[in-house]
């Protein structure tokens, strides 16, 4: 079954019915503001949807009076928030690397695992040796368990193919996968992530193929909405970085960079220079670093799952909060550094990693995650005119959010109002 237009996530197809409905007798419903300055608190708050959207949010009494003739739901006095956003996945992959994750363990450093075959490309070869098929089925299982987690929208980056076939495959993949799954989907070509054994010993052809061959098939064929670099003594120079952003944003691309991961070397400063729409990772970044993307207005996305594998230190909540930066936190979900399949879990951990409130951490996985992917205006809050995407969950309060672990379960997700309103198990998405 279709659920979603897979390249256009904010399509008006509907898949079910539409609805008009009041979402009442909840614990509280909380939801960044507008702007996603500051979290706005309704407690014993209704929200009414109309046509997938919201129409309205406030204190239940006074909407049930300007809306009666909308359909009652019961949140059973549950907490609602709106439909998390995580904004850096790289799930599309074959295999895993639990081996791996031993050698780290036990001292061996990503570069060093890198430079003897293991790393990135050998996730390439474990992608390569998985049937086609196999691999969307995969990634459409993994998209739902990402919605039964409470994430309504979902960004997925490419990246394990290297070369421009096998990326642009990976990119149609994840449209088919997409169509299954009833989650938001924003496509991401990652374009430089390792140097490909075709290209073994020559970087400067490579890079010329990602710039003139990879971004403008693309863009031809409307596969992703932003390009994404990683740029690190582990995979590009910020020269070499440069080179394809800005290609990318000639093209129209929203761009992004893996940046200040195991080292700072630049990326921040390329990320605001080019106004990136985040710059992610920043394990290695200074204040300086943080206050040029505020500046700049470029999302920082904090990482935890990838920071805690790596053993890399994460930046204090105080720091970010003087460089006035927007942060959002993702999962990074990849098999190397990232085996992290839940983002409400991440945000818990980042709570006691870096010392953000319950407040903030919610606008960093919902409003500030949003903006990293340019649809606030659409999702990560209940504002009037959003998607009606939101989750009630199985706690009361939005302090419960952050401090349950293993998190707190999503009780229903709602996709589009009550188009769809599935509970927080996983369904089967395919045959
Ligand atoms: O975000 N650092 C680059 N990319 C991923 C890791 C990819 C991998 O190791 O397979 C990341 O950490
Ligand atoms: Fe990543």
């Amino acid at each position: 079954m279709t659920y979603w237009p897979a390249h256009d996530p904010s399509s008006k197809q509907v898949a079910g019915r539409t609805a008009y409905l009041i979402l009442h007798n909840t614990s509280e419903v909380v939801t960044p503001d507008a702007e996603g300055r500051e979290i706005l608190r309704f407690p014993k708050g209704a929200i009414v949807f109309r046509d997938g959207r919201v129409l309205e949010v406030g204190p239940a009494a006074e909407l049930f009076r300007h809306h009666p003739d909308a359909r009652p739901l019961n949140a059973n006095g549950k907490l609602v928030t709106p439909g998390l956003v995580d904004c850096h996945t790289h799930m599309i992959f074959g295999g895993h690397r639990a081996g791996e994750f031993q050698m780290k363990l036990a001292g061996a450093s990503y570069a060093d695992i890198a430079a003897k075959g293991g790393g990135i490309r050998s996730t390439v070869r474990a992608t390569m040796a998985v049937k086609e098929e196999v691999l969307e089925k995969t990634l459409a299982n993994r998209l739902e368990r990402w919605r039964a987690n409470g994430c309504t929208t979902v960004e997925v980056k490419s990246g394990y193919g290297l070369t421009t076939a096998r990326e642009v495959r990976l990119l149609e993949l994840m449209a088919g996968a997409a169509i299954r799954v009833p989650v938001r989907v924003h496509r991401t070509a990652l374009a430089l992530h390792a140097l490909p054994d075709e290209f073994a010993g020559r970087r400067e052809a490579y890079i010329a193929e990602v710039r003139d061959g990879l971004l403008p098939e693309v863009h031809r064929r409307g596969m992703a909405s932003a390009v994404d670099v990683f740029c690190d003594p582990v995979g590009f120079t910020v020269d070499e970085c440069r080179t394809v952003l800005e290609r990318a944003r000639d093209l129209g691309f929203a761009i992004k960079l893996h940046a200040e991961q195991t080292v700072r070397g630049g990326g921040a400063k390329l990320a605001a220079e080019l106004g990136a729409r985040s710059a992610d990772h920043l394990e290695s970044a200074h204040e300086e670093d943080w206050r040029a993307l505020n500046e700049a207005g470029t999302v920082g996305v904090l990482l935890p799952a990838a920071a805690l594998t790596l053993r890399l230190p994460l930046p204090e909540a105080a720091m970010l909060r003087r460089s006035g930066a927007r942060v959002a936190i993702a999962t990074d979900f990849n098999p190397g550094t990232a085996p992290a399949q839940s983002l409400m879990e991440v945000a818990a951990l980042a709570g006691r990693l870096c010392g953000f409130d319950a407040n903030e951490l919610l606008l960093a996985v919902t409003w500030n995650a949003a903006k990293a992917l340019g649809a606030e205006s659409e999702v990560g809050h209940l504002n009037p005119g959003a998607w009606g995407d939101a989750v009630q969950w199985e706690c009361e309060s939005l302090e419960e959010l952050p401090y349950w672990m293993p998190a707190v379960r999503p009780d229903t997700v709602f996709m589009r109002g009550a188009d769809l309103a599935l509970p927080a198990v996983e369904r089967r998405v395919w045959p």
